[in-house]
């Protein structure tokens, strides 16, 4: 589908298709959606990180006035009072096992009302020792979360579970919190590190991230008794994984559960349906529609940050620079529940570079967190530390360009851990090359601050279909069942635009809910655009294949003589000899009857990954009196494959660089021994301000992707990847020091 000829649309920056309702307010949340009998829902969070309930007692919270329900474990539905490693929310049964675990839920008819309700709610517990972090729980003598392992997302009545309700999880150390050990290898690692002529070893923390989006997770789920039919007005990236899972969990078929996707403010991996099955039990339980908003605090203890890891790295090298053996241990702090990392972490750590020998043991441990969960590019800021670092020192000790030494390198295509993932088409030389003649990086002189990094993702693909509708009003009406969290509308608009000949005012998205919408995977991995948009074009060409055939018998023509622009169809050579496209719907509508005028259906399935790369080079100053780091210039060089809409692939590029930074030098959940977080607002938790983010530059690389749409690629996560390491390299190159744990505060720098 790469299409070499020049395009009249695509690849023109064009506004988002939903800019002006957000900027105006007009669009409309799930917090927004009010319904007739609405119970507003409240819960109450565990106050220790371990602990037994040894009493709930609601009769004070039931008599305060518009408090209608209270529920705990015992009235949600069988599968959902398990502990799960979905990421749902639950309600703790018996024993809470992270500070801000939710034990009830209070139901009333204002907000006020169930705020009271959760404060005259009387639960005791008897608190219980609680390892925090990866380090108390891997010691030997640390009490074990699960003693029975932990518990599995598909199991019913897991065996953990009921070991609880045995009392059973303070027995002894019968199992450990080392949920997983896994070792990823190719070559002899160790061999190669023994003989290698220059080595270099570190060891890299990260701290906790949280997502930071704006809008907190908000969910109205309405109830129609009679059918036990479910509808969820959500906060979503993906309404069809929401629906399947609501309905799995609350026992209904998935025809009796309609999500219906909202505007989403910000989810960047953490808005796949947390709160969904909790309120569609509410709402079932009572009979009522159920609102649940969380707001800033209860959203920073109950929700799934990205986790802590440690990683410590050996890199082996010729002295020419020919990288020989990577070594790594990594350990990934998944808090209460599995949410394993490793896989992936271990294939971008082995993946960029060409290197014969990998050994990569994953250790994944249990703590009294909340679990972790997805965030843009999952476990790469991490891995991108702990590599690209190394890769800067590397560079140091061989007296070599670090560029130079990437470039020697890096790898063009392949299958990272021999794990049948292969990535092919990769553009990280191209990206390299685009980075050695950026000025900032060419005309640096040692000591100025400048580091780089580069990082990447393999990009996802998932099936997905469209359906592209010309409609007698001339207008082409692109259906689609994905969630725009990243702008990828306007791109469908420009997709359609461009095959058809019409002008994008004339392209209208519908976008479906689980009823209404084509298929479509969830909003994350970067696959939208590589998945949804070729459906999209997809389409398109089937409705232009239709009103061309449609066109020729009504301007009696050959097909081949036909041109499709300006929304009307043309006769090549014959001016005047023309009709608007809406007419020819009309024409088709009157031959077919019904209510189809022009309809395309496309699908794609796309084989292969299309795996998207950055390099980005920061300048810092950093202040010898405080530590205090400021990055002062900041390209972001990105293969995107063809970008379909400039503007949006930009905009992508600078929020995914302004979270590098936040990675880098601002963003940590810390919680204290007791695990009782200490940063559960915006006063405490820092994101980057805009003081603290310079003007980004981009440099966009356009190496196309075999089979992406215009041969374009994810660029959603790759952006994230690369930052922290980069300025990780820069304060190096500004002051002599390698720092080894993020973020790059001013205390940890000085
Ligand atoms: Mo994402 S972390 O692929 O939403």
């Amino acid at each position: 589908m790469t299409q070499q000829a020049p395009h009249r649309y695509l690849g023109k920056a064009r506004k988002l298709v939903d800019g002006v309702e957000k900027v105006t307010g007009r669009a409309r949340y799930a917090g927004d959606v009010s319904l007739p009998g609405m119970l507003h829902g409240k819960l109450a969070l565990s106050l220790f990180a371990h602990a037994r309930i040894t009493r709930i007692d609601t009769a004070a919270a039931l008599k305060i006035p518009g408090v209608v329900a209270v529920l705990t474990a015992d009235d949600l539905p069988t599968r959902n009072r398990q502990p799960s490693s979905r990421q749902t929310t639950t309600l703790a049964r018996e024993v809470v096992r992270y500070r801000g675990e939710p034990v009830a839920l209070v139901l009333a008819t204002s907000l006020a009302a169930a705020e009271d309700g959760v404060a005259a709610l009387q639960i005791d517990y008897e608190p219980l020792p609680a390892p925090v972090t990866a380090e108390a729980a891997l010691d030997p003598a640390a009490p074990v979360i699960w003693p029975q392992g932990a518990p599995k997302a598909d199991t019913d009545l897991t065996a953990a579970h009921a070991a609880v309700a045995r009392g059973e999880e303070q027995s002894d150390h019968v199992a450990s919190n080392i949920h997983e050990q896994k070792r990823f290898s190719r070559g002899d690692a160790l061999a190669a590190l023994a003989t290698a002529e220059v080595v270099v070893a570190g060891t890299y923390r990260t701290a906790i991230v949280h997502q930071g989006y704006l809008e907190p997770h908000a969910v109205v789920a309405d109830i129609e008794p009679i059918r036990k039919h479910i509808t969820l007005y959500t906060s979503t990236q993906g309404q069809f994984g929401v629906r399947d899972e609501v309905a799995r969990l609350l026992g209904l078929r998935t025809s009796q559960v309609t999500v219906v996707p909202m505007t989403v403010g910000g989810g960047f991996g953490a808005k796949y349906g947390i709160l969904d099955p909790l309120a569609a039990a509410a709402a079932l339980a009572v009979g009522r529609p159920v609102r649940i908003v969380l707001d800033r605090s209860e959203d920073f203890l109950t929700t799934t940050p990205s986790p802590a890891s440690t990683i410590t790295i050996k890199l082996g090298a010729t002295r020419e620079g020919v990288l020989t053996a990577i070594v790594a241990e990594m350990v990934i702090d998944n808090g209460v529940y599995p949410f394993t990392l490793g896989g992936i972490m271990s294939t971008l750590l082995g993946g960029y570079y060409r290197c014969p020998n990998v050994q990569i043991d994953v250790v994944e441990v249990l703590t009294h967190k909340p679990q972790a969960g997805a965030y843009r590019a999952p476990g790469a800021p991490q891995v991108t530390f702990a590599l690209e670092s190394s890769i800067d020192e590397l560079a140091r000790r061989l007296e070599l360009d670090p560029l130079e030494l990437r470039l020697r390198n890096a790898a063009t295509t392949g299958d990272p851990m021999g794990n049948n993932d292969p990535w092919p088409s990769m553009g990280l030389r191209q990206v390299l090359e685009a980075a050695a003649n950026h000025p900032l990086w060419r005309e640096r002189t040692p000591g100025s601050g400048v580091g780089l990094a580069i990082g990447g993702w393999p990009c996802g693909m998932s099936p997905a279909a469209a359906v592209c509708r010309v409609d007698t009003d001339g207008i082409v009406r692109v259906h689609v069942g994905s969630v725009d969290i990243s702008g990828v509308n306007s791109s469908f608009v420009l997709v359609a635009a461009e095959i058809l000949g019409v002008p994008p005012e004339q392209v209208e998205i519908v976008a479906g809910d689980t009823r209404s919408g084509p298929f479509a995977g969830p909003s994350g991995g970067s696959q939208i655009t590589y998945s949804v948009a070729g459906a999209v074009a997809a389409a398109a060409q089937e409705a232009r294949r239709q009103l061309l055939e449609v066109a020729a018998d009504m301007l009696e023509a050959r097909i081949d003589d036909l041109d499709l622009r300006d929304g009307a169809i043309h006769v090549r050579g014959l001016p005047g000899r023309t009709l608007p496209i809406g007419e020819v719907a009309r024409r088709a509508q009157e031959q077919q009857g019904g209510p189809g005028p022009i309809v395309g259906e496309g699908r794609t399935a796309p084989a292969e990954n299309a795996p998207g790369f950055v390099a980005h080079i920061v300048q810092v100053t950093v202040d010898n009196e405080t530590g205090r780091v400021q990055p002062l210039r900041y390209v972001a060089i990105q293969d995107v494959g063809f970008p379909l809409n400039p503007l949006m692939v930009e905009g992508q590029i600078h929020g995914g660089a302004v979270q590098g930074i936040g990675w880098g030098l601002h963003e940590a959940l810390r919680y204290d021994e007791n695990g009782e977080l200490l940063t559960a607002s915006l006063m405490d938790y820092t994101l980057p301000r805009a003081a603290d983010v310079p003007s980004i530059e981009t440099v966009l690389v356009t190496n196309p992707a075999p089979n992406g749409p215009f041969g374009a690629r994810g660029v959603g996560e790759p952006p994230i990847t690369a930052g922290a390491a980069a300025l990780a390299n820069a304060i190096r190159d500004a002051t002599g020091a390698r720092i080894y744990e993020l973020p790059m505060r001013d205390e940890v720098v000085w």
